[in-house]
């Protein structure tokens, strides 16, 4: 064997929010050069990278010129709002996008997703279905039943999301979903709300090589479609983490691109539901900052840089709370940072996102324990602390 050089790579990053940050960090640590690039100035992803340039990312010709003058290695999209035009046409000149164009453009897309899950690979999923005009919204929304959730077709982070009680309240939730909708298409999924025990993400790694590396099931809680803590481990039945795994495994056999993906489940009694997955680090997955002795962003990297990951473990068990500023700033500042770290085995990550806004994460606290609930309990108690002022 010949002795394998390693050459660091050009990173051009789509998005500069906080995953995006933390996928900086293990980049620089890589000795790899990152660009970053997002719609405002000093995102927090720029704040680390070797470069930044502010664009209007789902403007097709501008992402293409960018992207072509700046010559990446590799074009890892942390965000969904992109010009996939732009993206397929650079993957055909030779561009490596991260998973693969395909993989972006279906996961971007409520109805793509679920239709290669559920229609073509027969994976169980809540009922659902797309009203694409407001005459049929009626008629389809009787055939799920009530109450159902609405949702645009392209939307992230719970926004234009609607849990519709009786048939008098469609219109309103329509009309959020169709303002709150990312892109041209004028349409919503329509899903039975289920009323599940337990929701989890399962970060799974795709190796180049065509295999399928697991981590430990991470719990979390959503509010408003947003997520507010997550835990790794999460105790449940190993016969449905299996039955997770295999959904999964099906579904990356079809993307098939290298890399991490976060994967969305639904527990309900002894039934595993796929609700929807993402081609990069999950915001749950932020835990495994601390949990794990490779964390989602390096693990990111190193599948698609295609270097070994000979084992996934988990450290310690451990547990995320986010910080949500509740008040608006165009010069945030943070109280509680001393209480907050007091607390042991507890790390405050301040995002430095240079504006506030009702209800935006401005950080999230981890912690760890030998006892899952302390961890949890410390990362509650240690969040709570922490305010952002203006
Ligand atoms: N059919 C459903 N029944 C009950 N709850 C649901 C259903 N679909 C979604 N939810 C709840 O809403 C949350 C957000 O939904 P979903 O993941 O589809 O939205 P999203 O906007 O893509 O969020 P993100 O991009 O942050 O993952 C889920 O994590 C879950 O808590
Ligand atoms: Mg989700």
């Amino acid at each position: 064997m010949g002795i394998l050089k390693f050459i660091p790579k050009k990173i051009l990053l789509l998005g500069s929010g906080e995953l995006g940050k933390e996928l900086v960090v293990e980049a620089k640590r890589l000795g790899l050069e990152v660009i970053a690039i997002d719609k405002y100035e000093n995102a927090p992803a720029m704040q680390l990278a070797d470069n930044s340039f502010v664009i209007d990312m789902s403007d097709k010709e501008i992402l293409k010129n960018t992207i072509k003058e700046l010559k990446p290695d590799f074009v890892v999209p942390e965000i969904e709002a992109l010009s996939i035009e732009a993206l397929k046409e650079l993957e055909d000149e030779g561009i490596n996008i991260v998973p693969n164009a395909r993989t972006v453009e279906i996961t971007m897309n409520r109805d793509k997703i679920r239709n290669l899950a559920s229609k073509e690979l027969n994976i169980k999923t809540a009922k659902f279905s797309y009203v694409f005009n407001v005459e049929e919204l009626e008629k389809k929304s009787s055939e799920i039943g009530f109450p159902l959730l609405l949702k645009p077709l392209m939307s992230s982070s719970g926004k234009g999301q609607s849990l519709v009680n009786r048939k008098e309240d469609l219109l309103f939730a329509w009309n959020g979903a169709l303002k709150n909708s990312r892109g041209k298409i004028v349409g919503v999924i329509l899903e039975e709300f289920l009323n599940f025990d337990y929701e989890f993400t399962l970060l799974t790694i795709r190796k180049d090589s065509g295999e399928n590396l697991f981590c430990e099931p991470i719990g979390h809680e959503q509010y408003k479609g947003d997520y507010q803590c997550s835990w790794q481990p999460l105790d449940m039945n190993q016969s449905l983490i299996n039955e997770a795994r295999k959904m999964t495994a099906k579904i990356l056999d079809n993307l098939n691109g290298s890399g991490i993906y976060g994967v969305e489940f639904f527990v309900r009694g002894k039934e595993v539901i796929f609700s929807e997955l993402s081609p990069r680090p999950h915001d749950t997955g932020m835990v495994t900052i601390v949990s794990q002795n490779i964390n989602e962003f390096e693990l990111h990297l190193r599948a698609f840089l295609n270097l070994p990951i000979p084992n996934i473990s988990l450290l310690k068990p451990s547990a995320s709370r986010v910080i949500i500023s509740d008040n608006e700033s165009n010069n945030p500042s943070y109280t509680g940072l001393n209480e907050a770290l007091e607390i042991e085995n507890t790390k405050v990550l301040i995002f430095g996102k240079p504006t506030s806004k009702k209800g935006r994460r401005m950080g999230v606290v981890l912690s760890s324990d030998d006892d899952l609930n302390i961890a949890r309990e410390n990362a509650d108690k240690s969040a709570l602390k922490i305010k952002i002022v203006s």
